[in-house]
């Protein structure tokens, strides 16, 4: 199987924090406070599930459904249970296969970044089919940069996730150019760890207010 975490799910949070500092859940933190209460979330590739923890602290009401294809990752994300705010919904399964509900934002987190090109306009098609239209797609990943060491550093790290995960990814894609294609605009972002991390709020460029 590709896209295996659950080797990796007991270390991968330790691991990011040595690499990268805070860089990671500070990116990732960035827009969640202005997700309007009542929201409906759909958190794909969630992770260990931290990210739970942060929404719940927000004091807002908040619908998620939280996406996972590691039974390892899930168990652990399963365990930051109970909430106080937010209900959740856990979804065990790969994303390309599921049946994802209609949400008024979308969160992929060092998520995209696991796919072949294939595999990646596949799964932001469907994910376009189920965002509501004036919804927000909050994407925080790793972008394309010319200096060479963030390259090496960004090619390493491919090579460590083909090894340790089966990662079918084997390269960094532009993610703008197909949220572009999907007529998507970036409507805000906020580089981190010395340019290599971008949060960015993308919201549909046909939106008219
Ligand atoms: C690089 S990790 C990022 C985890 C988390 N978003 C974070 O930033 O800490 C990618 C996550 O996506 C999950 N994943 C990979 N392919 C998936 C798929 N096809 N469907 C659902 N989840 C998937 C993995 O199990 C893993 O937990």
């Amino acid at each position: 199987v590709t896209n295996n975490f659950n080797f990796l799910a007991p270390i991968y949070d330790g691991l990011a924090k040595i690499i990268f500092g805070g860089s990671l859940r500070k990116a990732q933190l960035l827009y969640l406070e202005e997700i309007p209460k009542n929201s409906h979330i759909l958190i794909l590739g969630g992770g260990t599930g931290w990210i739970l923890e942060e929404l719940d602290r927000l004091d807002k009401l908040l619908r998620i459904t939280y996406v996972e294809l590691s039974k390892t990752m899930m168990s652990k994300s399963m365990a930051k249970a109970p909430f106080k705010n937010i209900e959740v919904k856990f979804l065990h399964g790969d994303a390309i296969d599921l049946d994802l509900p209609l949400c008024d934002v979308l969160v992929t987190n060092f998520f995209l970044d696991v796919f072949t090109e294939e595999n990646l306009r596949l799964i932001m098609a469907k994910l376009n089919a189920v965002l509501l239209p004036n919804g927000r797609w909050l994407c925080t990943d790793f972008v394309l940069i010319g200096h060479f060491l963030k390259k090496m550093l960004i090619k390493f790290m491919y090579l460590f996730f083909r090894i340790t995960a089966n990662l079918e990814g084997n390269r960094l894609l532009d993610f703008e150019k197909y949220f572009e294609e999907l007529e998507f605009k970036k409507a805000r972002s906020k580089k981190y760890y010395a340019g290599m991390i971008e949060a960015a709020c993308y919201s549909r460029s046909t939106l008219t207010i």
